[in-house]
């Protein structure tokens, strides 16, 4: 297959590029002809300390393989000065790949205010600044491609990783509106959401299933929402071990629960409804809060309609 998606004139910041999916985003974007930022702050798993090898390892492999690529040895927290080594080293910045992280995993009772905060200021904050600071980048030049990193623990919970499931699912949030707001000026922003051997997963999967859970498999994903080719925008996209998928939130199709709108609604109505109301079989995902709202709508003209008293009892059902 002729490798036909290039980067040759683009500049790519990876933050947490000095280890595990942020490596392998980094070598395959360089390899594809980005000039990289390779930003690693380079601290231990749950964010203590830091170090700048972690990050020149990455910058002199790329290097050796003939690619073009800085270090950034910045927390994210301190995005802008992330953007700033882009624009120092290469004059313009085209892509921010959002990817640090660590973890302070600990049953909900046993979260201290350290643990929580330090989550959402490396991955919240640290994907707010460090986009933010590219922002007015994109919008001049018209183009930008954005990537927020998510979590299974986000989209589904997971026992223990309380403060890092609120924190994945906020940058869904994020992206969502991004996606939005960046739209008319070609930024797009997308979330990956990987399952990758790291030093974030070898002690919670099972040893063979870790060995085949290659951050390479996922790197094209990410490299693919990236290009200017790729029209994906506000989505998110579940990888790993060679396979990728689309993942929406939906809503079921919902029920009435008061028959007018002359009528109050009461907890025994939303009981009596909610086999209706939780039927997932007809669920479908709104795509935009236009959409959300507009069938709010739509059920408040039913009950209108049926205060009516000209409107026959049984014209209009209660379940929609
Ligand atoms: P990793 O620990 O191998 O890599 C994360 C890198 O981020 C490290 O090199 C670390 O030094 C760097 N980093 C941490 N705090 C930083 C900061 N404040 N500023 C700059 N760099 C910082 O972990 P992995 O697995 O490659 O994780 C990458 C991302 O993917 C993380 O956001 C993680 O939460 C997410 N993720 C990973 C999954 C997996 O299965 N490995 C599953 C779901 C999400």
């Amino acid at each position: 297959m002729v490798a036909n998606l290039k980067f040759d004139d683009r500049v790519l910041v990876v933050t947490g590029a000095g280890a595990g999916l942020g490596r392998a985003y980094a070598l395959l974007f360089a390899e594809r002809g980005a000039s990289v930022v390779v930003n690693d702050l380079g601290g231990s798993r749950d964010g203590a300390g830091k170090s700048s090898n972690a990050a020149d390892v990455v910058v002199n492999e790329i290097k050796s393989k003939g690619g073009k690529a800085v270090a950034d040895y910045n927390s994210v927290v301190d995005g802008d000065k992330i953007i700033q080594t882009a624009l120092e080293n290469f004059g313009r910045v085209d892509v921010v790949v959002n990817n640090a992280g660590i973890l302070r995993d600990k049953s909900f009772a046993r979260i201290s205010d350290t643990d929580w905060n330090l989550i959402f200021d490396v991955h919240v904050k640290g994907s707010f600044k460090t986009t933010q600071a590219a922002w007015p980048h994109f919008k001049k030049q018209n183009f930008g491609r954005i990537i927020m990193t998510s979590s299974a623990a986000g989209l589904y919970g997971n026992f223990g990783q309380a403060n890092y499931s609120a924190a994945k699912m906020a940058l869904v949030g994020l992206s969502n509106t991004l996606a939005i707001e960046g739209a008319k000026n070609n930024i797009h922003c997308n979330v990956i959401v990987p399952t990758a051997a790291s030093r974030l997963t070898e002690d919670i999967l099972p040893p063979d299933f870790f060995a085949e859970l290659k951050p390479e498999l996922i790197a094209p994903v990410v490299v693919w929402l990236c290009h200017e080719s790729c029209d994906e925008n506000g989505s998110i996209i579940d990888s790993a071990v060679g396979w990728a998928s689309k993942c929406q939130i939906v809503r079921s199709k919902g029920s009435i629960i008061r028959h007018s709108i002359t009528d109050r609604v009461t907890p025994e109505a939303v009981q009596n409804n909610w086999r209706v109301i939780t039927d997932m079989d007809k669920a479908s995902n709104p795509g935009s809060i236009q959409e959300a709202t507009a069938g709010l709508m739509e059920h408040l003209e039913t009950m209108k309609r049926n205060a009516d008293p000209n409107t026959p009892k049984n014209a209009v059902s209660m379940t929609t």
